[in-house]
């Protein structure tokens, strides 16, 4: 491996696998550290999916996906957005990781800056340094508040960015980005010609009373924009590994070679299944957001009650990013410590960015059983003790 592309291992995991390996010796874990939701797929796609395997979906699709799939996300986001996507302006790839990964690949050159927003998915800046060692990532911190800086964001965009890469709805945080915030984002984008990766993952996912405002909605960004989204989290298909690129042709093309000397294509039955997701009423979608957002009200009021803990509420997703600077510890410690004495196991802020060492955080994709349970651990224990 050149040494440019060394990459560290994924904090989320690393404590993960801690967690996993204190549990397998009889430890009672609460996992509040993966971002994985609790829910089962959907009936209609399972039986879809097991239909298509049956009709014999099981040879190679075309490499930038079944073109039936293609078409059902292109009209959607057409609908919604008022956009003109066609089947040729998406590659279906397994899971939103690679689709980004490729994204990037597509973009990036020796010396071209990458604005990424901290704290960032855990996942960005090792995407951007296997996908070109030699491209600079300028992060810019989000405020406590979780909002973007006007001034921080305007001296980070230059003529050398190639692209801001963020995700909205936020994972950490719960944060979606204002009208205001995307209209600066855009117009700053446009001016410098550089790219916007959108990864729209949670986009969902948003509980009452908020909206996400869809970057494809932009026009004049649409020539320079790559939005990646998927099915993990709102259809709960993480083992699935299903996501898609929609976005400017020229990039998609780039993307499409990609995916044909890495991939070949993605699973085919999956693809042919998951057009269930379009042609079917997404039912569940609006009990489960009120179920998360019971989740949050909970959990984020018990946390707010802790001496040592708090806490911006999340607006989407199920992610509640906590500031643990009462606590005197760094946010390694923190998990380290958390995960031996009560066997909560929860993500490091560092993760997320430097900037955010004194932050931890908790998924709420679990019952409201085991968060009552790890609320109740959480009073009990005191970390500046
Ligand atoms: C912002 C963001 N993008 C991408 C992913 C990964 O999605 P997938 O499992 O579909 O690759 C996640 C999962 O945690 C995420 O939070």
């Amino acid at each position: 491996m050149i040494f440019a592309k060394e990459v560290g291992e994924s904090l989320t995991y690393k404590f993960a696998q801690a967690a996993a390996d204190m549990r397998a010796h009889g430890r009672e874990i609460i996992s509040l550290g993966l971002g994985e939701p609790d829910f089962k797929t959907p009936q209609y796609i399972l039986d879809a999916t097991t239909a298509a395997m049956n009709e014999g979906f099981t040879h190679y699709s075309a490499t930038q996906g079944l073109p039936e799939f293609r078409e059902l996300i292109a009209k959607d986001m057409n609908t919604r957005f008022g956009a003109e996507y066609k089947a040729a302006d998406i590659v279906v790839t397994p899971g939103i990781k690679p689709a980004v990964f490729f994204a990037l690949c597509a973009l990036l050159e020796p010396g071209d800056e990458v604005v990424l927003f901290s704290p960032y998915y855990v996942s960005y800046p090792a995407m951007v340094k296997l996908a070109e060692p030699q491209a600079k990532i300028v992060n810019v911190a989000l405020d406590a508040g979780f909002r973007l800086d006007p001034e921080k964001l305007r001296a980070a965009v230059n003529p050398k960015t190639k692209c801001i890469l963020f995700n909205n709805p936020n994972n950490p945080t719960g944060k979606v980005f204002s009208r205001e915030e995307i209209d600066l984002l855009v117009s700053l984008a446009v001016e410098n010609d550089a790219w916007i990766i959108s990864d729209e993952v949670y986009e969902k996912l948003v509980y009452s009373g908020g909206t996400q405002i869809g970057i494809a909605s932009y026009p004049e960004i649409r020539d320079r924009l790559i939005v990646t989204n998927g099915f993990s989290k709102s259809h709960a298909m993480t083992g699935w590994r299903l996501g898609f690129a929609i976005g400017a042709h020229n990039a998609i093309v780039k993307i499409n070679k990609l995916q044909q000397h890495v991939n070949t294509n993605t699973c085919t039955f999956i693809q042919k299944g998951a057009c269930a997701v379009y042609t079917h009423e997404p039912d569940h979608i609006a009990p489960y957001v009120d179920e998360l957002e019971k989740r949050i009200d909970y959990f984020h009021a018990e946390i707010n009650a802790l001496p040592y803990m708090k806490a911006v509420k999340p607006e989407a997703g199920f992610f509640c990013f906590a500031d643990i600077s009462a606590s005197g510890k760094d946010s390694n410690s923190f998990c380290a410590d958390l995960l031996q004495t009560t066997g909560i196991a929860s993500t490091p802020g560092i993760a997320f960015g430097p900037e955010w060492d004194s932050y931890v955080r908790f998924s709420f994709a679990v019952p409201m059983a085991t968060l009552e349970r790890a609320a109740g651990l959480l009073k009990a224990y005191d970390p500046r003790t």
